[in-house]
């Protein structure tokens, strides 16, 4: 091995590569199976490149080239000429030369002696000469300069980094370059490596795992490594200073390096694709201006990641991985572990009886939308809103709920909670999420009902005898927030009728209804409130019709007046069959057994039609309606013409 150059053999300010074990331990624990992983700020890529395997694909980075030509070398996919690649090796490891060029003419006796530099150059130009023969592949180019890099790094007369040469050093090291240690690398071959800003690559990426490990405080890692950038890129320009740094752009400035940190981190965890986004920062520096202070701080990190999901931070002592050969007391590495929320869908701020939110996976994994998407039988809105179709048909027969649905849609988030807060205050109903639960004597697990009641009970009352106006919607929405499992209910004689409820408009119902408000945004909606018979005309062949009807087996609150017979599900499959004839694709949710009993009537009619029967995990934890007992006797469906 010792005749190979593997991937960890190099210094490199901040390299996990002690820390593996303990990042693999928290990805194991906390994210489960992965099959990607992303490692944007790769540096010497040693942590992203720990995670490939046939199952995982792997994803480097960094914006600098020196660091971008080794993942090439060690990770690119194009075939190398091992046989061809040794004996350039073993010509470049016996070059003798007397002549001066760009390296010898910059650097002699800095980090490397006179003999070494004209070697260096020599070698570097030579490269560039084989490559533009055609002799050497891009992946070997990236092969032979990242040997050499390598060979620098292993003599060149620092403490590690190019920020500065020493001054007493041994200058007479033998520069020996070496094969690299691809062979034993079996790769997933769907390997990406990048050579971008972080914050540019997240936008186009998709992965498992993203993890961050930016630089740390204002060191530049295109100042600590000039060098090697300067002849990774090789167009020799001019150099300045002692440290014979040559200019160096934008593109290799770090922004986490200076005070824009935290609003390019912000930027970057808010553009992020993935299930888990991880954080390596150590506890070494408090935020300030010195240079070595962190320029995010604990604070920065953890407001950033919390905007996306649920955070929680794990830590090491550095020492642990060190075997004591670093002294700094109280050093420790930490990793911010975020489980991003899945928000694929948006939930109706109205928890509608039968909702169908944590089936609209399953479900749409089934439909085959068209232009438009009408939901018959829309009731909260949770499916059709979710529609891919630009234009959505929501319709309900309840009237009420149907303009509850229109004022949400139509209003601004902040003008409706501006609204909503006049309404809080007027009846004196709580605010939990700005003044808490004890500021109304109260205890979270027992809720705020009651000390809500009476001024629930007057706005039930104060609706209950007003004349429809959108001042009595925003009633209704208010009540609804405060009422039993913020449920909607209606009477016979059209009259809300439900007792006041544990919680308030607090912040996860905040949450989807500014969700619910911003997807509403961007749909044309026509909103609808009829007979589903009614809508037939409005219906044609670029229609994706989707029923969720009350289900004929269940026994749906809003089934308790007799809203829905025997005579309506005949109805309704009368229509669907009508639909069907006129070519119009359609999805009816329904129940084929329930508590024992069949759905003969439906069961017969998918027969008779060669209608698809697919079988619905069920997932209710709040309805006392659709509910798959143990036996497993209830079985819920989707019964799709296509
Ligand atoms: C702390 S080091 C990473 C060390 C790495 N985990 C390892 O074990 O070798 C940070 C890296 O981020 C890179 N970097 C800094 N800013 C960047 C940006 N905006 N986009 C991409 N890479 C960046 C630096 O070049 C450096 O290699």
């Amino acid at each position: 091995m010792a005749d190979l150059y593997s991937l960890e053999n190099r210094r490199y300010l901040g390299s996990k590569a002690k820390l593996l074990d303990f990042i693999h331990k928290i990805v194991e624990e906390k994210c489960g199976a992965i099959h990607s992983f992303a490692d944007i700020f790769g540096g010497t890529g040693n942590v992203g490149w720990s995670f490939n395997d046939i199952k995982t694909k792997v994803i480097i980075n960094d914006f600098l080239k020196s660091n971008y030509l080794s993942y090439i070398a060690f990770f690119g996919k194009e075939k190398i000429d091992v046989k061809k690649l040794k004996s350039i090796i073993a010509i470049y490891n016996n070059v003798q030369t007397d002549e001066d060029n760009y390296f010898s003419f910059n650097f002699s006796n800095t980090y490397f002696n006179k003999n070494n530099c004209r070697k260096i150059g020599f070698i570097r130009d030579d490269i560039d000469n084989r490559y533009k023969t055609g002799e050497l592949n891009e992946r070997e180019k990236a092969y032979l300069v990242t040997s050499l890099l390598y060979a620098m790094d292993h003599i060149a007369n620092t403490v590690g980094h190019y920020d500065a040469y020493r001054i007493d050093g041994d200058l007479n090291k033998k520069l020996t370059l070496k094969m690299l240690n691809v062979g034993s690398l079996s790769q997933n071959k769907n390997n990406e490596v990048f050579n971008e800003d972080a914050n540019d690559l997240v936008k186009k990426i998709e992965s498992d795992v993203v993890y961050i490990d930016p630089p740390y405080n204002s060191r530049q890692y295109c100042d600590a490594y000039h060098l090697l950038e300067n002849v990774a890129i090789w167009n020799k320009p001019d150099v300045f200073g002692v440290a014979k740094k040559m200019k160096r752009g934008k593109d290799i400035k770090s922004d986490y390096c200076t005070q824009k940190a935290p609003t390019s981190f912000d930027n970057l965890i808010q553009n992020i694709n993935s299930k888990f986004i991880i954080v390596s920062f150590n506890n070494m520096g408090t935020k300030g201006a010195g240079r070595s202070q962190s320029k995010l701080s604990d604070e920065d990190i953890i407001k950033s990641l919390s905007k996306r999901g649920k955070v929680e931070v794990f830590s090491v002592e550095y020492n642990q991985f060190t075997t004591g050969k670093t002294d700094i007391k109280g050093h420790q590495e930490r990793l911010f572990v975020c489980e991003v929320f899945q928000d694929k869908y948006v939930k109706s701020p109205l928890n509608y009886t039968g909702g169908k939110f944590k089936l609209l996976p399953q479900l749409f994994s089934f439909f085959k939308e068209g232009e438009t998407f009408v939901d018959v039988f829309g009731g909260g809105f949770n499916v059709g809103i979710n529609s891919n179709c630009n234009k959505i048909i929501y319709n309900d027969k309840c009237n009420q709920l149907k303009r509850l649905i229109e004022l949400i849609c139509t209003y601004d988030y902040e003008q409706l909670t501006a609204k909503i807060k006049e309404i809080i205050n007027q009846y004196s109903l709580s605010d939990t999420s700005t003044k808490g639960y004890e500021f109304y004597g109260c205890h979270s697990n027992d809720g705020v009902g009651k000390y809500n009641k009476p001024g629930y009970e007057k706005l039930k009352k104060d609706y209950n005898s007003m004349m429809d106006s959108e001042q009595r919607d925003i009633l209704l929405l208010v009540l609804v927030f405060y009422s039993f499992n913020n449920q909607i209910r209606f009477n016979s004689r059209g009259e809300f009728n439900l007792p006041v409820g544990k919680r308030d408009f607090n912040d996860s119902t905040k949450n989807n209804l500014k969700h619910f408000i911003s997807k509403a945004k961007t749909k044309n909606i026509v909103f609808m409130s009829c007979d589903f018979d009614s809508l037939k005309n409005d219906i044609d062949t670029n229609c994706f019709v989707y029923c969720d009807p009350p289900y004929y087996l269940g026994i749906a609150s809003y089934n308790e007046n007799k809203g829905w017979s025997k005579d309506d599900e005949i109805r309704l499959l009368n229509f669907l069959s009508y639909l069907n004839r006129k070519g119009v694709k359609f999805a009816l949710s329904n129940l084929i057994k329930h508590k024992g009993k069949e759905h003969g009537l439906l069961i017969t009619w998918c027969k008779e039609n060669n209608f698809k029967v697919n079988i619905i995990k069920s997932n209710y934890s709040n309805s006392n309606y659709h509910i798959t007992n143990k036996s497993g006797e209830s079985v819920e469906v989707l019964v799709t013409n296509f």
